[in-house]
Parts: structure tokens; C-alpha cells; sequence
């Protein structure tokens, strides 16, 4: 009985060494302790056993029970640490590892471009005007000198919705809307907005486009302060070391018109942007035709002014060499964090 009393110790404290989780010790505590545990079992046995000797193995007995006891209170305290540290190495934070960087978000270009331009026009004095996007054809067409028939409204394919409503085809009816506001005082506004057209998508078309209108009406305006107002504007836009150029051009509500052109970046050698011409246009302009002040009450014989309007697009396009119109509309985040 003593040899099975030491072989069964020797066994269960091996067991408890090597178990490797709490309910692995529990199964060893149960199998061994418990009721019908191993040691108990033996111990059942000991009735057989000669009077003289049951004292001796009742305490061999009562030591190994406490040994195992303690052997299984420490295992389970370094399973509980083993269990502890696991658990901690799994939820650690590395506290030094780099964030995740926020994308900010970008101003886009046509934004940028406009405000440039919105920036040096009020730095001359004008301030901002604004009007419908959805127009009657009298502002559209007819009070810009371009009666029903006229050939010139062919150079705008419209967008009509009734025969006398469409989306506003260029931010020139804003120039009629303001002297019918202003009048008869003297005028000094830049407009700029959306403008519709009826064209297919493609690298250099658009439906749906921006324009930046600008009217200016008072005594004694001639085509000199045209001149003067539009060279400011261009060079502050483009660089003061280009050139500028004014070219006969034609518009129903100027008179005389001119088409304003800057010297290309290229200066004339010859490149993607100008196409080897030198020469950007940027926009078109005129005196305004005395019949467009009449037909908006200003008298002809005591004021005059003059007109512009150029495409955000086409002026950012050609100040950054974009070669396709449709990447201001896609907002590709690679392309809009470029500017
Ligand atoms: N409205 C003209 C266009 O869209 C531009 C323009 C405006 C020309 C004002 C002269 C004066 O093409």
C-alpha cells in the first residue's frame, strides 16, 4: 500500500507539472482528490491493513494529500500567469506605431482658377453678380442683340425646355439683368457661373461648363479702358512677362469686338499647349453695342462700357496644360491633389 500511496503521488505531481490549462489541473484535482478519486480509493483499502500500521500510512496518506494540494495551488497560479501574459501580449498597443493619415480635402482647380480670377477683378474695383441658370430666351439671346432669326445664336447650340426657356448658354444674359437692376447707374460687375450647351462629352467639350462675365458701363468708358482693364487682368493672371493681343473678332452685344489673346509660356518655340501658335485665347470682349444699352434703357449718347467673358475651364486648362476637359468633372482624387 505505501508503494502505491508513493507511485500514485509520484504520478499525479507529474500531472499537475505538465498540465497546461486550469481545466486540465480541475480533471487531475477531481480524478485524483475527488470522491472516487484514486487516492481515496486506496485509502478505502486500508481497513485490510495490521492495526500497527494504519497510523503510519493514515499520515503518509494526509502528507501526500497536502503536497498535491499545494502542488495543484501553484500550478494553477502559473497557469493563471501564463494565461495573464498571454492575454496581454495579445491586446497590447503598440503606442509608438505610426497613425493613419487623414486625407484632407483639396480645393478644386476650377475653384482655385476662379477665384484668381474673382480676386483680381475685385482688386479693380468690381464686385460680383450673379443670375439664373435656367433663362428666358429674351435675356439669353434677344436683349444681347440676337433677335429670334438672327444667324449668330447657331455659334451656341441651346438647350431648350420650352420654346421660350432654356439653360442659359453663356453668363451674358447676367449683363442685362444688372443694368435692369442698376440702371441708370454706373456699372462695374464681373458674373461668373454655369453655362449650358448642347454637346457631346469629349476631351475638349463639355455640356455643362464655367464662364466668368464682365460688364462695365459709365461716362466716357472707350476701348482703351478695355484694353487697359483686360491687359491688368491677363499678366496678373498669366505672368507680367506675357504678352497680350487684341484680334478683330465678332459678337452680336459688342461693338467693335476683339478676341484677347496671351503669349503661350512656350514663347512661340512651340509646344502641346498653344499648338505651336504661340498665342492663347482666353477670351472674347467688345464695347457694348449701343443697341444692347438702348434696349436696357441706358442712353447710348451718355454712356458707355464694355463686355468680356472667358471659360474657367479653358483659362485653367491653359494655365496648367490640362489636355482633357472631362478630368475637372471625374474628381479623381490623384488629379484635383495636383493644384
Ligand atoms: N458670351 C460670349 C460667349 O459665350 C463671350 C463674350 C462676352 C463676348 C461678353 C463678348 C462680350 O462666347
Amino acid at each position: 500500500m505505501r508503494q502505491g500511496l508513493e507511485e500514485l503521488r509520484r504520478k499525479a505531481i507529474q500531472d499537475i507539472q505538465t498540465a497546461k490549462d486550469s481545466e486540465a489541473l480541475n480533471q487531475i484535482r477531481v480524478k485524483v482528490l475527488g470522491k472516487k478519486g484514486s487516492l481515496t480509493t486506496i485509502l478505502r483499502g486500508m481497513g485490510a491493513l495490521a492495526p500497527e500500521e494504519r497510523p503510519v500510512i493514515g499520515e503518509l496518506a494526509n502528507r501526500i494529500r497536502e503536497e498535491l494540494e499545494s502542488a495543484l495551488e501553484e500550478q494553477s497560479r502559473v497557469i493563471a500567469e501564463q494565461e495573464q501574459n498571454a492575454r496581454l501580449a495579445r491586446e497590447e498597443i503598440d503606442i509608438f506605431l505610426p497613425g493613419r493619415k487623414m486625407k484632407i480635402g483639396h480645393p478644386h482647380p476650377l475653384q482655385l482658377v476662379l477665384e484668381e480670377i474673382e480676386e483680381i477683378f475685385l482688386g479693380m474695383g468690381f464686385t460680383i453678380a450673379e443670375g439664373p441658370e435656367i433663362e428666358t430666351d429674351y435675356y439669353n439671346f434677344e436683349a444681347l442683340n440676337l433677335p429670334k432669326d438672327h444667324p449668330a445664336r447657331d455659334m451656341q447650340d441651346s438647350l431648350y425646355i420650352t420654346p421660350e426657356v432654356l439653360l442659359r448658354t453663356h453668363t451674358s444674359p447676367v449683363q442685362v439683368r444688372t443694368m435692369e437692376k442698376l440702371w441708370p447707374n454706373p456699372i462695374r460687375i464681373i458674373a461668373p457661373g454655369r453655362v449650358y450647351r448642347r454637346d457631346a462629352l469629349d476631351a475638349s467639350h463639355s455640356p455643362m461648363f464655367h464662364q466668368v462675365e464682365g460688364l462695365l458701363v459709365d461716362e466716357g468708358i472707350t476701348f482703351g479702358d478695355l484694353k487697359g482693364v483686360l491687359t491688368v487682368f491677363a499678366k496678373k493672371l498669366f505672368g507680367e512677362d506675357r504678352q497680350v493681343r487684341f484680334r478683330p473678332s465678332f459678337f452680336p452685344f459688342t461693338e467693335p469686338s476683339a478676341e484677347v489673346d496671351v503669349s503661350c509660356g512656350c514663347s512661340g518655340k512651340g509646344c502641346r499647349i498653344c499648338k505651336g501658335a504661340g498665342w492663347l485665347e482666353i477670351l472674347g470682349s467688345g464695347s457694348v453695342n449701343p443697341m444692347v444699352l438702348r434696349m436696357s434703357k441706358y442712353d447710348p449718347d451718355k454712356v458707355s462700357g464694355f463686355a468680356f467673358g472667358m471659360g474657367v475651364e479653358r483659362i485653367a486648362i491653359l494655365k496648367y496644360g490640362i489636355n482633357d476637359i472631362r478630368l475637372f468633372y471625374e474628381n479623381d482624387a490623384r488629379f484635383l491633389a495636383q493644384f
